[in-house]
């Protein structure tokens, strides 16, 4: 069965409460019928925001999900700041992000960090967009595919075929991250082929074959097309073009 491709806006720490109810009003008012059929569309607030982000998109009806931009991976307990698996799920969150480079770089998120949030979220049936992606001094040094699959490894340790049947990895080179400067279709098709075999070691053929990979990094209306056209890329995680309803309808619009 061919993947279904997905597009997933990362806000970031971007909206109000009143501005995410705008944004998401906006988007759900371009939800067009043929969309639900043909791609799977997530927009991921900041937390304060899931909860009305999700309340205007249950009310229009649409089948767009929400997701979390990062988690706890402790059910509940003495954590202050954080927030846990249960408060994601009962919000309606169907994906959460996990690993973002920003996390790795601002916050000290680790690999380990990583794999017990994507364990946490798959125990409680919330599906992880993995996070991966090489520095600039990587991609020079020539170890991008070591490197970037040496995380999807990390992530993904000690979970089965059934674990990791829901998640999406997403690469995005730290390179291209919010600096305009995307990867070419061939250098990101190439990395996403060799984190579908890495997932293929784990999990078999099979599984990896249903896995979506997305691409991310200054994906914008302008390079989408050539991006999810590669046979590896299967949509988008986007963070500037997806402020703004016009540009992430448009890039929703490309996976069809
Ligand atoms: P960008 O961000 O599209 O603004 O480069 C992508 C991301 O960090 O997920």
């Amino acid at each position: 069965m061919a993947r279904k491709p997905m597009m997933a806006g990362n806000w970031k720490m971007n909206n109000t409460i009143a501005e995410a109810v705008v944004l998401t009003q906006e988007i759900s008012n371009r939800y067009e019928k043929e969309w639900p059929e043909h791609v799977d569309v997530v927009v991921c607030p900041p937390y304060v925001d899931l909860k009305p982000a999700k309340t205007v998109l249950d009310f229009d009806r649409t089948k767009i999900a929400v997701g979390a931009q990062n988690v706890y991976w402790e059910p509940s307990g003495a954590f202050t700041g954080e927030i846990s698996v249960p408060m994601l799920k009962e919000i309606g969150c169907a994906y959460c992000i996990v690993g973002h480079s920003e996390r790795r770089e601002l916050f000290g998120e680790t690999n380990e960090d990583v794999n017990r949030k994507a364990k946490a979220l798959v125990a409680d049936g919330i599906a992880p967009i993995v996070c991966v992606g090489e520095s600039l001094a990587v991609r020079d040094a020539g170890t991008t595919d070591e490197y970037v699959c040496a995380q999807v490894r990390a992530a993904f340790a000690g979970m089965d075929a059934a674990d990791a049947e829901g998640a999406v990895v997403a690469y995005e080179p730290i390179w291209a991250i919010g600096t305009g400067r995307t990867a070419t279709p061939e250098q990101a098709e190439a990395v996403c082929a060799a984190i579908r075999a890495t997932l293929g070691d784990l999990f078999g053929s099979a599984v990896a074959e249903e896995m979506r990979v997305l691409y991310g990094g200054s994906m914008n209306p302008g390079n989408v097309a050539m991006l999810v056209a590669q046979p590896n890329i299967d949509g988008g995680l986007v963070g500037g073009a997806s402020l703004k309803a016009e540009s992430f309808v448009q890039l929703i619009e490309a996976c069809l």
